[in-house]
């Protein structure tokens, strides 16, 4: 059962994200993603960025813990959204972009080179990926979670079988440089 599929976890996890979102992160999207571009958001959570994302382009949300589809779903019935594993992405839709906000972190190795290759099958012609993770090389077992850190080459390396890198910036999400995102093209 993924973590967040307990309530008790999900609200705690929501008590503790307050006050964070990816209003910076999305802006830099912006830059590059046409509105009304069709937008995959994987591990959406409780919808913070969702909602950001939702007012400039056409969002599907997605999380692998039901818990957080149905929590959002209550509030915005007419939300598009779609239980997805992030490794699998089993799905015959297609986007123009993928986004995530510190999901990717919980992959081990093999399993974030499969979601790359899986995002990229996801994505139409020229689709972007654009994701945050926590910066580091440590992998530390949280709240009964696995968090790997990791640095910025050995990202932009596992995605460049499929993506040409765009950029990549590292930044402070709690403390400085804690963080980074990478944005990609799909080869
Ligand atoms: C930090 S939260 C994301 C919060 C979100 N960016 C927001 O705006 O509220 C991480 C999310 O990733 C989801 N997640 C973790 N591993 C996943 C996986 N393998 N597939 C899909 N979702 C996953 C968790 O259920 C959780 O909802």
């Amino acid at each position: 059962m993924p973590f967040y599929d307990d309530p008790k976890n999900a609200e705690d996890y929501i008590e503790m994200a307050k006050g964070y979102d990816g209003a910076e992160l999305i802006a830099i999207l912006d830059e590059h993603l046409t509105e009304g571009a069709r937008v995959l958001e994987l591990g959406m959570g409780p919808g913070v960025d969702l909602d950001i994302l939702a007012k400039r382009y056409n969002v599907t949300g997605s999380d692998n813990a039901p818990y957080f589809l149905e929590r959002y779903k209550k509030a915005n019935p007419d939300a598009d959204l779609i239980e997805l594993d992030a490794v699998e992405i089993d799905t015959d839709r297609t986007f123009n972009g993928i986004y995530s906000n510190k999901v990717l972190h919980h992959l081990a190795d093999e399993a974030l080179d499969n979601s790359f290759k899986n995002q990229a099958a996801a994505l139409n012609p020229s689709g972007l990926i654009f994701h945050s993770f926590w910066h580091g090389n440590e992998v530390m077992e949280m709240h009964g979670m696995t968090f790997h850190y990791r640095s910025v080459k050995y990202v932009t390396d596992r995605l460049a079988p499929y993506f040409e890198l765009i950029d990549a910036q590292i930044y402070a999400e709690m403390e400085k440089d804690d963080s980074f995102w990478v944005m990609a093209k799909k080869r």
